[in-house]
Order: structure tokens, then sequence, then C-alpha cells
């Protein structure tokens, strides 16, 4: 574990190891500021261990807060809604992000214009204990390290084509499975996840498609393994929500997904993407 002297010499943090990745800052003083820790330490941190939990800070109150806490951390992404998702269950949701469902294995961004280095999600209220909904993460980089030579080389031969129409988008991605990090060109794994077709109640499938593959049950495996290998323990970091908590992952390395909650519990998150220095153009936007 690599932390720098301004956070060791912290007397007011505690510095915990999320399992089976990540770290977790927590404030010896509930409602210390957030804005006390040096962005410059956070970003390393986050960049060496994809995952940063910042627990019994001082809550954002409003939405405009978290925006200008991500503006610390560099160019926040800008949407028809502003900078702030607010991920709360909708009534009729026009789409699954809006649901209750579970979210499919997804990087962000694979549908605009420029992929987010960084994600900063900040629980408003947790879905409560027992209700689900947590978000899930899974290190693509350790994926890779430890898949055995044929299944990678499964991997290896296969692009996804991914369109999805939604309220903020209409976009096509193409992106080889197996690709490299943009900064420092560890191999990563870019891929949604399918979800089943006919009969469920899951709203708005994006409509993916599946190439450099020789037969059906070469495709069937192709899935098969990934889900397997993103969704196992080793790799896996299922994120349980507690009020207050603030969450920063790295985008360019892990896939990221929610599971299913209870309808109707109070789970609200809102979520800021912030852009790599330069911002990273989407090399798989087709349009
Ligand atoms: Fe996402």
């Amino acid at each position: 574990m690599n932390v720098d002297d301004a956070l060791l010499s912290d007397q007011g943090l505690r510095i915990t190891i999320l399992e089976p990745f990540g770290l977790a800052l927590h404030a010896v003083d509930p409602g210390r500021p957030l804005t006390e820790l040096p962005v410059e330490s956070l970003r390393a941190l986050v960049r060496e261990h994809c995952l940063l939990l910042l627990r019994d800070f001082a809550s954002l109150a409003e939405s405009a807060e978290l925006s200008a806490y991500g503006e610390r951390w560099g160019e926040v992404s800008a949407w028809p809604f502003g900078t702030v998702l607010e991920l709360v269950q909708q009534p009729e949701p026009a789409d699954h992000i809006f649901d209750h469902s579970h979210m499919p294995m997804h990087w962000d961004g694979m549908y605009r214009e420029h992929i987010p280095e960084f994600q900063i999600f900040q629980c408003v209220h947790t879905p409560g204990q027992g209700n689900g909904g947590e978000t899930t993460f899974s290190d693509t980089a350790g994926v890779l390290d430890e898949a055995d030579p044929a299944t990678r080389a499964l991997w290896s031969r296969a692009t996804g084509t991914y369109r999805r129409k939604m309220e903020y988008y209409d976009s096509t991605c193409v992106s080889p499975v197996v690709t490299a990090h943009p900064v420092h060109g560890t191999p990563v794994i870019r891929y949604n996840e399918p979800t089943a077709e006919a009969g469920d109640t899951f709203v708005n499938h994006p409509d993916l498609e599946f190439s450099g593959l020789a037969h059906e049950l070469e495709l069937a495996e192709l899935h098969r393994s990934l889900r397997a290998a993103l969704y196992d323990p080793s790799h896996l970091y299922a994120h349980a929500w507690r009020t207050g908590d603030v969450v920063v992952t790295e985008n360019y390395t892990l896939l990221h997904g929610r599971n299913a909650f209870t309808s109707g519990a109070p789970r609200h998150l809102r979520r800021v993407q912030v852009l790599g220095d330069p911002p990273l153009a989407n090399p798989g936007l087709v349009r």
C-alpha cells in the first residue's frame, strides 16, 4: 500500500484496506470536511487502488456541493441534467438506471464523447440493511492477470458493438473486449454484460453484438467466462452504502454495475464524473 506522508501523518484519519481491492479513509472526527484532504494525494490513491471510500466525513448537503467537490478533482462531465446525476428509483422508469433492478457491468462514458477517469459517488440515503442496492465494481486488470491463457485468448478475439438509446444519448460504441489502459497501457476489459432478453422486466435493453468468434458456442463461453471472472469474489467489490459515504473510483480499469434492491427502498445516490487530464476522447464512439 502506498499512502503518501500527508495522509499517513494525518492523525485525524484511520486507513483500512478493502477486500479484494480499494482503500477506506475514515474521519476520526465525524463531520470533518472532505476538503481538508489533499486531492493530489487522493487522486494518486485512486489511481493505485482503483477505489477509495471516504467515510464519516461531513456530508455534502446539496448536489451543488458534490459538483464543487468534483471540480477540485478535475473537469467535471456536463450532461443535459447538469453535472450531478441523482440516482433514485422512479415510479415508472423509462430506463433501468432509474429502476430497482440489477444493473449490468459497464464502463461510464461508453456512449459519450469522453470517457471519465473518475466517478465520485455520494450516498445521500442508504437503501437500508437487507435491501441490496450495492454498487458492484470489478477490477478488470486483476481479472486479466489471473485468467488462464485459453480464456484470455478467447476474450482477446472478441469485439463488442453496443447501441443504446435513452433520454441522454442515442449512440453506438465499438470496443475490443480486451484493450489497453489509456494512460499506462495495462490490459483492461471493456464489456457491457448482456441481460436476459424476452420475458424479463429489465427496462430498455441496450442492443449488444459480439464479433470475432467462430461460432455460437464460443459466444456463449465468452459471456459465461467473463461473467464468472468479473463476479468472482477475488475481483469484485460490492459496496454496501451507508448514508454519507463518498466513493471515488477509477473508470479506465474498473467495470461497475448494481445489485438489485427492494422496490421502494430509500436508496439515493449522487454521481459526478471527472474527466482525465487531458480528457480521454472515447475511442469506441461510432454514433
Ligand atoms: Fe455507470
